[in-house]
């Protein structure tokens, strides 16, 4: 992989010379967050398993040290591809650092229940956008048989959960929430009997981890639409090649990048259809968007055309993605006139607007709506990534402005974004990786 490891555990920071407007192709990496699901699913086969279009980042990584420090074993066949073989896994315990590292190691939780009955897993970290509770997770599992569900049971932020058996359960959520829908997916994968999960998430992800358990051998109908059925079986074959499907938020976020410097990009491995909600409001605003079978090219036909305002409200799947919540500010920064934000999702997600302000943007918050009055001009600043998407704003915030602008905590952002660095520079962008000022030292936590 790219040097990102040199900087393990240190912080740095990216420079940038904007003001060039991006032109090229660029591919898309595989879903990080498809890719966390799968490869917590993968330590509930009984066989081995090969993942291929695995994205090179940060989280994947800790992921696999975190299967690795159960037992299992990980081999890299090349930079994207992995053999998995979970048969050596020794311990339903993970209780380490690594597990506040990445939010998504709750699934540990649904995939070691699963697996054998029990799961000892340390709560999870995240990236602060308000309180992010577990309760339906827990839920799902307390309905599903496991005791040490209820949050008296939280020992010194350790859930010790034990079903004996786990049964199938109708699971109805009262939130739409990704994590518990594939969390209470994973554990009923080899339940007894059937699980039902009601109002279940709908994300391209939420598919892509069923696509995965299906083909080792798991009985899931319905995922991608609000009821999941789930047929338990007792063993998950494997022995099967898997590949995760390209990252929506990535490709989001360059089409922004594209967008906000006037570029001319095409985007390929990708999915049109899960890039809707995005390319929908760009083009109201005035953009072109041309979806060819894997990709879209986005430009301006005119640079001199009016770019308009709109309103745009963030919500689950097919809903607009909150993941490129931050990102679209930016664009939005750039209408003429203003337009609205509305954070449906998380209680707090605006973090990054008063970074936005020292590059010279005009943005009023009040609780979940952001309005931005268009027409900034940003200007390079110093400022920081306050977490992985944030930092993705400020790089397309960045590339648009006059100036150089350094963004601290870089390392936030490879958390989710595969060679950035690379990508950007063959689009013609100037982003380097520089050391970051000292002051600049607090801990990471993820997505
Ligand atoms: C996933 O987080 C993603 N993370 C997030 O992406 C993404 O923002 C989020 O889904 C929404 O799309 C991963 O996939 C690893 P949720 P998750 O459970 O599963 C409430 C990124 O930038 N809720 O769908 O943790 C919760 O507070 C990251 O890549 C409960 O109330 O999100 C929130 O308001 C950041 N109780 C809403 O549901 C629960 O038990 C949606 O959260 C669980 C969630």
């Amino acid at each position: 992989m790219e040097d990102i490891f040199n900087g393990a555990g240190k912080n740095y920071a990216y420079e940038i010379k904007g003001g060039v407007s991006l032109k090229g192709d660029i591919d898309i990496s595989g879903s990080k967050n498809a890719a966390l699901g799968v490869i917590a699913a993968s330590i509930m086969v009984d066989g081995v398993c090969t993942l291929e279009n695995v994205p090179d980042i940060v989280d994947v990584h800790v992921m696999f040290d975190l299967c690795r420090s159960l037992g299992a074993t990980i081999d890299a066949i090349d930079e994207h591809t992995y053999r998995i073989d979970p048969t050596t896994i020794n311990t339903y315990k993970a209780s380490g650092p690594l597990v506040s590292r990445i939010r998504a190691s709750y699934y540990l939780m649904g995939a070691l229940l699963g697996r054998g009955g029990k799961a000892s897993i340390r709560l999870p970290g995240g990236c602060n956008f308000g309180t992010r509770p577990i309760d339906l997770h827990l839920k799902a599992f307390q309905l599903m048989g496991a005791k040490g569900a209820t949050p008296a049971e939280i020992n010194s932020g350790i859930v010790n959960l034990e079903a004996n058996p786990l049964h199938g359960a109708r699971i109805y959520l009262d939130i739409v929430s990704v994590g518990a829908t594939i969390n209470a997916m994973l554990a009923a994968c080899k339940a007894q009997g059937q699980t039902e999960i009601i109002n279940a998430a709908k994300e391209p992800h939420i598919v892509d981890v069923a696509n995965f358990l299906n083909s080792m051998g798991a009985r899931i109908k319905g995922a991608g639409t609000d009821t999941i059925k789930i047929t338990g079986v007792p063993v998950l074959p494997g022995n099967f090649t898997y590949s995760i499907i390209p990252d929506q938020i990535e490709a989001g976020t360059y089409m922004i990048a594209a967008a906000v410097t006037n570029g001319d990009v095409t985007i390929h491995n990708l999915i049109p259809t899960h890039m809707e909600p995005l390319s929908d409001k760009m083009r109201e605003m005035g953009y072109q968007i041309e979806e060819g079978d894997e990709s879209i090219r986005v430009y301006r036909a005119n640079c001199e055309d009016t770019i308009y305002p709109t309103s745009v409200k963030t919500s689950p799947y097919p809903g607009f993605p909150t993941d490129l919540q931050p990102q679209t500010v930016v664009l939005l920064c750039s209408a003429d006139g203003q337009s609205r934000m509305h954070e449906n999702v998380w209680q707090n997600r605006f973090q990054y607007v008063p970074e936005l302000a020292k590059m010279g943007a005009n943005i009023n918050v009040y609780e979940r709506i952001a309005w931005i009055n268009g027409k900034s001009s940003f200007r390079g600043a110093i400022v920081e990534a306050t977490d992985l998407r944030a930092g993705a704003a400020l790089v397309c915030a960045a590339l648009e402005a006059e100036g150089t602008t350094y963004i601290m905590n870089a390392q936030r952002i490879d958390r989710g974004y595969e060679h950035i660095v690379r990508k950007l520079t063959a689009l013609g962008a100037t982003i380097t990786r520089v050391n970051h000022a000292p002051e600049y030292n607090e801990e990471d936590t993820e997505a």
